[in-house]
């Protein structure tokens, strides 16, 4: 890898370095210099109006969207980011991850919408004014319409036409981004459109699943190949070098009895199928399902083997996997009987946040960015505690070497959360949809001094472990 002073190059290369020896005062860990504090966002749930694509037709269709909520205006960030990016620097943050909308940028097939483009400059600008390292997303979770109407991911010519967007892209905004994320959660993507039917297409078909994963596997080994190829271009005007990833989300899965042999191999096919399958396909080149009574793949992904420059994490959660054999693949998820919970039912379970730096670490030696993690807590009493063991969870890994380059809270403001709607609420600033007024929550207090103070005391590791009561 080149290294060139101030590229995002520099800081993987440096934090990787330091963050295997780093100092620990007493129970205190201290983050390395270059450490990237941020938050992220989506463009289809704060931007507003984003009335081209195929989530503003679902969400028309009554009983998609819980109280048939529809995006709208949501946060109005398409106007507001300026604003908005003073509030991220105000947390003493130096990184946004935000996604620019595919259906903004090309609104007819092949035809790029260069106002847009000029728009999301002038985000990128606004990034850099704030003093924000921007981390560019180009797909999270939806599609321009005219796509939609092509069978989007399932089409055999999606992956191209996603790396003549991503080449357009980075042709307008290269200059200004260092760090790209092509895609954002394939597997929640292809499970929520394509398993379970919550998100559109609205299909439940595990053959069409199979092939939306392979397709957003090449497109995603494409759109990285479009990224480099005009990186090296620019680097011959000395252009800083472009960091490729994905964000994938991965959870941490036990046994919900954890002496009970069938529920250890569902625990292991299921980690296998959510946390693993996708990041082989792009880090080893291979597509690989071979599960007894489910459809065989064997397919290699060209240009996936080393794809990925670094590995984004999306963390929030953990479940407990008991066999159920009306449902082999997916199993029932559970959790523990006396476990904390978010608003959305989630277990609060900061240890897996530790178990799955160190084990994603040992498995794909990439050095990783924690690109989402969150909680939706309405009454904002949750949430700086979850903000803090999760820090301290991060914390312990690196002090234990995985190379952690940093943190992105999801998320800087309430927002549309897809199914759900607006009710759950994830941000650091609370948002009255009303008014658009923005209020800091308790955590945003919290997330600044521990910035600002660069260093955490590491709390303790405390592993509940599966217990044998789930529910
Ligand atoms: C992720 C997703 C985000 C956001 C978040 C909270 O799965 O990337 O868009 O919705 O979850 O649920």
């Amino acid at each position: 890898m080149i290294v060139r002073p101030g590229s995002l190059t520099l800081a993987v290369a440096f934090v990787a370095a330091v963050s295997s020896c780093a100092a620990l005062a007493g129970e205190t860990y201290a983050f390395p210099a270059g450490f990237l504090w941020g938050t992220a966002t989506a463009a289809h749930q704060v931007e507003g109006n984003n009335s081209n694509s195929d989530w503003w037709d679902w969400e028309q269709v009554p009983g998609h969207i819980k109280h048939n909520d529809h995006s709208g205006l949501a946060d109005d960030h398409y106007h507001l980011f300026a604003a908005d990016l003073a509030l991220a620097r105000d947390l003493g943050n130096n990184a946004y991850r935000f996604s620019v909308e595919w259906a903004r940028l090309e609104p007819e097939e092949g035809r790029f919408d260069e106002r847009e483009a000029a728009h999301y400059r002038a985000v990128l600008e606004a990034c850099k004014a704030n003093g924000l390292t921007p981390i560019v997303t180009l797909f999270h979770f939806t599609l321009p319409r005219w796509l939609a109407a092509k069978g989007g991911w399932l089409s055999p010519s999606t992956p191209a036409l996603f790396a003549r967007y991503a080449a357009f892209a980075a042709a307008r905004f290269g200059d200004l981004a260092d760090l790209w994320c092509t895609l954002n959660e394939p597997v929640v993507y292809l499970g929520a459109g394509y398993l379970k039917g919550v998100f559109p297409p609205g299909i439940l078909d595990l053959r069409q699943a199979l092939i939306v994963m392979e397709n957003l596997a090449r497109g995603h080994a494409l759109a990285a190949k479009a990224i480099k190829e005009h990186d090296r271009k620019s680097l011959a005007k000395n252009g800083p070098p472009a960091v490729v990833t994905i964000a994938h989300h991965m959870r941490v899965f036990d046994p919900a009895r954890s002496w009970h042999p069938i529920d250890i191999v569902a625990t292991r096919v299921v980690d296998y199928i959510f946390n693993k399958a996708f990041l082989d396909a792009i880090t080893r080149g291979r597509l690989y399902f071979n599960i007894p009574g489910f459809p065989r793949v064997d397919v290699v992904i060209p240009g996936g083997k080393h794809s990925l420059d670094i590995l984004g994490i999306n963390y929030y959660s953990r479940d407990l996997i008991k066999f159920n054999p009306r449902s082999p693949l997916l199993s029932d998820q559970l959790h523990p009987r006396d476990a904390q919970l978010t608003d959305l039912g989630w277990e609060i379970y900061p240890e897996g946040l530790y178990r799955l730096l160190v084990g994603t670490w040992k498995d794909y030696g990439l050095p990783i960015l924690v690109t989402e993690n969150g909680i939706a807590d309405g009454s904002d009493s949750k949430r700086s505690e979850f903000l803090r063991q999760h820090l301290q969870a991060m914390a312990r890994a690196m002090k234990d070497g995985v190379p952690v380059l940093g943190y992105l809270h999801w998320s800087l403001l309430d927002n549309f959360e897809w199914a759900e709607g607006f009710w759950p609420r994830f941000g650091l600033y609370s948002v009255d949809y009303a008014t658009q007024q923005r209020r800091p929550t308790k955590a945003a207090e919290v997330y600044r001094q521990i910035i600002g103070a660069g260093k955490i005391d590491l709390g303790k590791s405390e592993d509940l472990g599966p217990e044998d009561e789930a529910e």
